[in-house]
């Protein structure tokens, strides 16, 4: 079984050590192991010290010790909580396990030491896991979305919630209600954001959803959002300022809006690379 302690994916809640340990129980008793998807663990653990009851006494790095005490092993793209540009890895507990992938990396990446990453990116990789689990670092993090996501309800843009940890999901159906599936309102909406302050975020809805395989045709997800996910230790909160007032810029016109159209559709992962155009 894999889990990821990822906040707000798209409107989730962070794993709780309570629920992680029920699902160790069900998992030891039907022998199946758990791997941890941790690439964005130190957020988890953040809200876990924030709400869990008991668990505001412990450290980040102690409820991140707790997550993998619970689990099999992990694996982590270091490029998010880990704060580096580049690299990630797998760990294991068990040792057979473990040197089943090691002979595997020894394949297709490089020596198990290394898997495929330079020296100074590994040594960036450590640093950055330790300054990942300092309390003030994680909450001036999670507290700089909020801060983005509490400014856009202040201007009544319609956002998911509870607010996550890395980036802030604006509802594209209801920003744009005038918009047919057809036409991509969350594409647009991201679209339109770009062209009035550059600032870039992604779509996640129909184009992310693709075509159904059996009749060709959109599929038409729930869930039509677009993700303003934040660096970390990037920007300022002047520049959280910019981004709320841009989109609330586009929220003001959103009446003129009319969709896009696509003119160039890949076969695969259309959110890639897809071309649109304005439909006026
Ligand atoms: C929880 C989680 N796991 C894995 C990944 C993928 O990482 P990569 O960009 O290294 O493929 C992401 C990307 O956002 C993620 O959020």
């Amino acid at each position: 079984m894999c889990i990821a302690t990822a906040v707000n994916m798209a409107g989730g809640q962070p794993i709780s050590l309570g629920n992680l340990r029920r699902v160790r129980e069900l998992c030891a008793k039907h022998g199946i192991r758990i791997i941890h998807d941790a690439t964005r663990v130190a957020e988890n653990a953040y809200f876990i010290k924030e709400r869990e009851p008991g668990c505001a006494d412990m450290t980040i790095a102690e409820i991140v010790r707790a997550i993998c005490d619970l689990t099999d092993g992990c694996t982590m793209s270091a490029k998010k909580d880990a704060l580096v540009n580049i690299g990630g890895f797998l760990a294991l507990n068990e040792w057979e396990v473990f040197e089943a992938c090691c002979n595997l990396v020894v394949v297709y990446e490089g020596l198990h030491t290394y898997g495929g990453m330079a020296g100074r990116d590994m040594e960036a990789v450590a640093i950055g896991l330790g300054e990942s689990v300092q309390y003030d670092h994680i909450r001036a993090r999670v507290g700089q979305v909020k801060y983005l996501g509490e400014r856009l309800q202040a201007c009544s843009v319609p956002i998911v919630v509870p607010i996550g940890s890395h980036g802030v999901f604006l509802d594209a159906r209801a920003f744009l209600p005038h918009l047919d599936q057809d036409v991509y309102p969350a594409q647009t909406l991201a679209a339109e954001i770009y062209l009035d302050s550059g600032v870039r975020a992604m779509e996640r809805g129909n184009v992310s959803a693709g075509r159904d395989s059996q009749t060709g045709q959109n599929r038409r997800p729930n869930l039509e959002l677009v993700r303003i996910t934040l660096p970390r230790r990037v920007y300022t909160q002047a520049h959280m300022d910019v981004v709320a007032e841009s989109v609330a810029e586009v929220f003001e016109q959103r009446a003129s809006i009319k969709g896009l159209q696509m003119v160039y559709e890949p076969k695969d992962l259309r959110f890639f690379q897809a071309r649109f155009e304005r439909l006026g």
